[in-house]
C-alpha cells in the first residue's frame, strides 16, 4: 500500500512548534511519511495561532491559497491543528469547507484516527481539552540538529484578561521531571547542545515535590555541555531558588524572558497580571546583584483599554529603568471570550500604533547601547551554523542569546563552543573574530567562563 504523506506548517509559539514535532512523532509511529513538498502530500496541516486577530487572518489567507490546491487534487486532506481549532471549533469546518479536520492541541493523540475518518468522506472533529494529558511518553519526531524544545507543562490558569491561551490550551499541567530528564539524555546521545525548556508559565511547574528549579538543575545535570534555556516565566511566580539555580549551574543560560506587559499598575491590574511593577523591578535587581551578566527580554502591549498618555509613559519608563536586551511587542488586540473583550476596545488603532512605535524605537536604542558596551569583550559563543546573509561567515549564540557573526574558519563548526571578540555591534547582532586557542574542553566547567 502506498504511504500517505503529511505536510506541516506551524504558526504562532514555541509550543506549537514542540507540538508539532510531537504530531510528527504520533503519525510516523502510525505508518505516516512526512514530506517538506506541499505538493508531494496527501494530508496538510496547519498548526494555528489565536493570540491576536492578525495571526488567525493569515491562516485563513493560506486556507484561501489551499482552496486552489485542493481544486485540482480534490482527494487532499486539510486540517487546521492547535489554537484556532480549539477557538473555533465547528465554525472551521462549517465556514470553510475545505477543512476536513479540526483537532484541538489536547487530542493530538486521536490524529490517525481523524485523518482515517477524512479519507472516508467525513469530518474529523477532536476539541475536547484535557487536564492531564501532557504527552509524557510520546518521543516527538526531530530532525537531527542543535537545539530542541521540550515542552514542561501544558496550559496556563493565569487567565490574564487579554489572553485565549487559558481557553485554547486549558489547564496547567505538568509532564514528570523523570520523562523530561529521560529525553534530555536522549537528545545529548544525538548530539543537541541546546534544550529549552517551554511552557506558558514554567514557573509553575509541579511534579510531585520537585518545582521548576529542581527540573532546571536535574536537566543541566545530565550533559554539561548542553545548555539550557527555558521560557516563558511569569513574574508573580518566579522564586529566589529559581535565582539561585541559574546562578549554580554554569550551562544554564542567564537570560530570563520576563514578560512585563505594561508599566502601569492600573493597567496590570485591569489585565489581571496579579503583580505590581514594585515587584516586578525587586526581582530584576536581585537577579542582578546575584549574576553580573544575566540578561532579560520582554513582551509588551500597547493600547490595553483604558490605557492614558500618562499609562503609556509609565511603560517607557519601566524599559529604561530596566533595559532590556530585546522585546516582543504588540498592539493590543480585542479576543472574543476573554474578559477584556468586554472592556471598551477605547484606544483608537492611531493611538496604538504611535504608542507602539515609541516603545519599538526605544527598545531599538537601548539594545543598540547594550550591545556597544561588549565591544572589546570576550563572548562564549556556541556556533550553530552559517549568518543568514552570508555563507563566508558562521553564526551562533550568546549565553545571554544574542546573535553574534564570525568569519568562516575551516576548524570551526557548527556544534562548538568557541570564546569570539566582539569588534563591532547593530542592535540586533554583534560581530567578532574567533580568539586564539579559542575552542573550549567540552569536559570541563567551562561554560561558567
Ligand atoms: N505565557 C506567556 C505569553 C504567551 S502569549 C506569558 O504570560 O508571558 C505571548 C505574548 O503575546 C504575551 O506576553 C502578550 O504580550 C501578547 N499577547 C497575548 N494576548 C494578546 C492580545 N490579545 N493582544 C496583544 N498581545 C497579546
Ligand atoms: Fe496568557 Fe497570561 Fe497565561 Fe501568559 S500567563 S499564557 S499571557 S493567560
Ligand atoms: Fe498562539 Fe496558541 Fe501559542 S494562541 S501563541 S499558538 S499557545
Amino acid at each position: 500500500m502506498k504511504e500517505n504523506k503529511v505536510y506541516i506548517e506551524t504558526y504562532g509559539c514555541q509550543m506549537n512548534l514542540a507540538d508539532t514535532e510531537l504530531i510528527m512523532g504520533i503519525l510516523k509511529d502510525h505508518g505516516y511519511g512526512l514530506t517538506q513538498e506541499i505538493d508531494d502530500a496527501d494530508v496538510v496541516l496547519l498548526n494555528t495561532c489565536s493570540i491576536r486577530d492578525n495571526a488567525e487572518q493569515r491562516i485563513y489567507g493560506r486556507l484561501g491559497n489551499l482552496k486552489t490546491i485542493k481544486n485540482s487534487n480534490p482527494n487532499l486532506v486539510v486540517g487546521v491543528l492547535g489554537c484556532m481549532a480549539e477557538r473555533l471549533r465547528k465554525d472551521l469546518v462549517e465556514e470553510k469547507k475545505i477543512v476536513d479536520l479540526v483537532v484541538g492541541p489536547d487530542e493530538y493523540r486521536r490524529m490517525p484516527e481523524f485523518i482515517d475518518l477524512a479519507f472516508h468522506g467525513e469530518k474529523g472533529i477532536g476539541v475536547r481539552l484535557s487536564k492531564t494529558e501532557t504527552y509524557d511518553d510520546i518521543i516527538p519526531y526531530r530532525e537531527d540538529g542543535l537545539s530542541a524544545w521540550i515542552s514542561v507543562m501544558r496550559g496556563c490558569d493565569k487567565f490574564c484578561t487579554f489572553c485565549v491561551v487559558p481557553f485554547t490550551r486549558g489547564r496547567e499541567r505538568s509532564r514528570s521531571l523523570k520523562s523530561i530528564v529521560d529525553e534530555i539524555k536522549l537528545l545529548s546521545d544525538r548530539g543537541f547542545k541546546e534544550i529549552t525548556l517551554l511552557g506558558q508559565n514554567v514557573n509553575s511547574y509541579l511534579d510531585g515535590e520537585n518545582d521548576f528549579a529542581d527540573l532546571l538543575a536535574a536537566s543541566a545535570k545530565v550533559d554539561r555541555t548542553m545548555r539550557i534555556r527555558f521560557t516563558t516565566s511569569h513574574p508573580q511566580d518566579l522564586s529566589d531558588k529559581l535565582l539561585y539555580t541559574i546562578r549554580e549551574h554554569g550551562n544554564i543560560c542567564k537570560s530570563i524572558h520576563l514578560p512585563v506587559q505594561s508599566g502601569s499598575n492600573r493597567i496590570l491590574e485591569l489585565m489581571n497580571r496579579t503583580y505590581s511593577i514594585e515587584h516586578y523591578l525587586t526581582i530584576i535587581e536581585k537577579a542582578r546583584e546575584l549574576m553580573e551578566e544575566i540578561s532579560f527580554t520582554t513582551d509588551i502591549i500597547s493600547g490595553f483599554p483604558t490605557e492614558t498618555e500618562k499609562d503609556h509613559k509609565l511603560t517607557l519608563d519601566v524599559m529604561k529603568k530596566v533595559r532590556y536586551d530585546g522585546a516582543y511587542m504588540f498592539k493590543y488586540s480585542p479576543r472574543e471570550g476573554t474578559k477584556a473583550f468586554k472592556m471598551n476596545d477605547d484606544v483608537t488603532e492611531e493611538i496604538k500604533s504611535v504608542r507602539l512605535q515609541e516603545i519599538i524605537q526605544l527598545q531599538q536604542k537601548i539594545s543598540y547601547e547594550i550591545n556597544q558596551t561588549l565591544v572589546g569583550k570576550e563572548q562564549i559563543v556556541l556556533i550553530d551554523g552559517f549568518s543568514k546573509k552570508s555563507d563566508q561567515f558562521l553564526a551562533g549564540r550568546t549565553d545571554t542569546n544574542k546573535v553574534v557573526v564570525i568569519p568562516k574558519d575551516g576548524k570551526i563548526k557548527p556544534g562548538d563552543y568557541i570564546r569570539v571578540k566582539i569588534n563591532r555591534a547593530t542592535q540586533a547582532t554583534l560581530f567578532g573574530n574567533a580568539a586564539i586557542n579559542s575552542e573550549i574542553n567540552p569536559n570541563s566547567m567551562a561554560l561558567t567562563a
